[in-house]
């Protein structure tokens, strides 16, 4: 397949770039990327510090035509498919926080944000959102959790070029292999990288926390927890994994 590549000096946020240009009629599958964001996102509305030159900010616009079927487990195969490219670039300790968090030694490397396009039902597209942090060691801007780099896990500068083809090739086999087989043929490779199996963690919505064992995912991707010797089922949408 051929993706095309929409490349821009600065945007607000790639996501919002895709999504622009998918309701101006642009044909998926291609790939915005930018040298900075000024108002990067991260899920539930919270910020992804974008400075120039230094990260890679990557949104893929995918057509997908299974409906809800196929969306079910979308954003953790994306996850999945973020990491496994990482560690090909030779990254260790690297593994992922359940929906869609990347983590090397126990510090924020890589998000994931999904945001959809048209009727669910029908005709659907997805844009998946990559932040990746490249080169930057130090910010302006306050992250407020540990985080790093590849510069700083591999200790040495990184060509962007390099990390954004190996991250397409790798997106595009997880995907392939998820319109083929569905969400099961991924279920078991993710929960071998969760950082969190069997740990005891606290679950957080606005309105309740949830304290429970991490047993795995189910086969829509949401996030399986003992609680109280009872297993029960949690959706990705608006929750928060901690370790209690
Ligand atoms: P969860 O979604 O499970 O609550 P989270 O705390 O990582 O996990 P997200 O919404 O996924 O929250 O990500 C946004 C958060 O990521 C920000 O609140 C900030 O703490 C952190 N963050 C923002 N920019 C960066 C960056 N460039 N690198 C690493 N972390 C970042
Ligand atoms: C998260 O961990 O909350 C997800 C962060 C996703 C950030 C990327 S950067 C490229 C794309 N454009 C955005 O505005 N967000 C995603």
């Amino acid at each position: 397949t051929k993706w095309s590549l929409f490349l821009y000096p600065e945007v607000d946020s790639t996501n919002a770039e895709a999504l622009r240009l998918l309701s101006a009629g642009a044909l998926p599958p291609f790939v915005v990327l930018a040298e900075a964001q000024k108002a990067g996102r991260g899920r539930r509305g919270r910020k992804w510090i974008s400075p120039v030159a230094q990260n890679l900010y990557y949104s893929l616009a995918y057509r997908i035509t299974g409906g809800f079927q196929q969306l079910s487990g979308l954003s953790l195969v994306a996850g999945l498919a973020v990491m496994i490219s990482l560690r090909n670039l030779g990254v260790r300790q690297i593994g992922l926080k359940w929906p869609n968090d990347i983590y090397a030694g126990g510090k924020k490397l890589a998000g994931v944000l999904l945001e959809l396009s048209g009727d669910p039902a029908d005709v659907c597209y997805v844009v998946i959102g990559v932040g990746i942090n490249v080169n930057m060691v130090s910010t302006k801007e306050q992250i407020d959790q540990p985080w790093t780099s590849l510069r700083t896990e591999l200790g040495h500068l990184v060509d962007r070029n390099s990390v954004a083809t190996c991250l397409s090739d790798t997106l595009h086999s997880y995907l392939q292999r998820h319109t083929d087989y569905g969400f099961a043929s991924i279920q078991e490779e993710w929960e071998r990288e969760h950082i969190w199996q069997g740990r005891d963690c606290v679950l957080s919505t606005a309105s309740q926390q949830v304290y429970g064992r991490v047993v795995g995912i189910d086969e829509m991707g949401g996030l399986r927890l003992e609680v109280g010797g009872v297993e029960k089922s949690f959706n990705s949408g608006e929750l928060s994994l901690r370790l209690a």
